[in-house]
């Protein structure tokens, strides 16, 4: 793992009219970790993520990416750059079978626009394969018949199939079971030990302290601390999301005060 961060979020500032979404945000992830950004209701967590995903404008700030300043207009251009968002509710059609949904709107065909089946069936048995998703019987059986976990799985390889190298999760675990909640864990695990730069929204924190290797915390929009998996506790955590102050305000108490940093 790299110490420079493949996406580095600077001064992020955001306002839906008179909310203060974001506040001078600062937020980074490196390839190889999987950072946890967590916070209350509210916090700023889906609205910084939309705005790396190229939902939302913002109003001020800067992001880069892979060492260089980019703009982010919409979500393909999120997509050229490599990152990919799987939002909870809106990954899969429910209708499709594993393969339609892992190609959709990216269908391979041939010139008379006749779909090459056999390799789109083997591409995407070779990518579950590849993250050890196991345990679906067949690509061929609508997504609607899997389970809450292996859909979550289906959805994270259809996002880190084109060659993404940054991947964010929002809340993926929240409507699942123990032994499904590990199975996307372990899959959350096995991005990061490929390389890939992986975010991890949750509210579980007992989850997050098993996959992370660093934990962002917003608090009313503002970015409270940065923590070592290693070097906290749930307890530091908890109570930065309830009552963090701001770092950069916390550096300039302690600057003012005099404490070397
Ligand atoms: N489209 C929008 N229009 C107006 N206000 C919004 C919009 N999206 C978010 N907000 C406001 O911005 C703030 C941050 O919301 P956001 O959804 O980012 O929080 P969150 O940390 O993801 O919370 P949760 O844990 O509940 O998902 C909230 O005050 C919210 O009401
Ligand atoms: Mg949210």
């Amino acid at each position: 793992m790299t110490d420079t961060p493949l996406l580095d979020i600077r001064g992020l500032s955001k306002t839906f009219g008179s909310v203060e979404a974001l506040t001078d945000v600062d937020f980074e992830v490196r390839p190889g970790e999987v950072m946890a950004l967590v916070g209350d209701n509210g916090a700023g967590k889906s609205t910084l993520i939309k705005c790396v995903a190229g939902i939302h404008g913002y109003d001020s700030g800067e992001i880069v990416f892979d060492g260089e300043p980019v703009s982010i207009h919409g979500p393909k251009d999120a997509a050229r750059l490599g990152i990919e968002v799987v939002y909870q509710d809106l990954a899969l059609c429910d209708n499709l079978d594993v393969v339609q949904n892992m190609y959709l709107g990216r269908e391979v065909h041939d010139w008379l626009y006749r779909l090459k089946e056999p390799v789109m069936e083997q591409h995407t048995a070779e990518t579950l394969k590849s993250l050890a998703v196991t345990t679906i019987r067949s690509i061929r059986q609508p997504v609607a018949s899997l389970s809450g976990g292996q859909r979550q799985s289906v959805a994270v390889a259809k996002a880190v199939q084109w060659n993404s190298r940054l991947v964010i999760l929002d809340e993926p675990t929240a409507a699942l079971g123990v032994a499904q909640t590990r199975q996307v864990l372990e899959l959350v695990k096995r991005l990061a030990e490929q390389g890939l730069a992986v975010v991890l929204i949750s509210h579980n924190l007992h989850d997050i302290f098993e996959v992370a290797t660093r934990i962002t915390v917003l608090r009313l929009g503002r970015d409270v601390g940065v923590y070592e998996r290693e070097k906290t506790t749930q307890q530091e955590v908890v109570h930065a999301i309830t009552a963090g102050i701001p770092t950069k305000v916390a550096g300039i108490a302690e600057a003012e005060a005099g404490v070397a940093t």
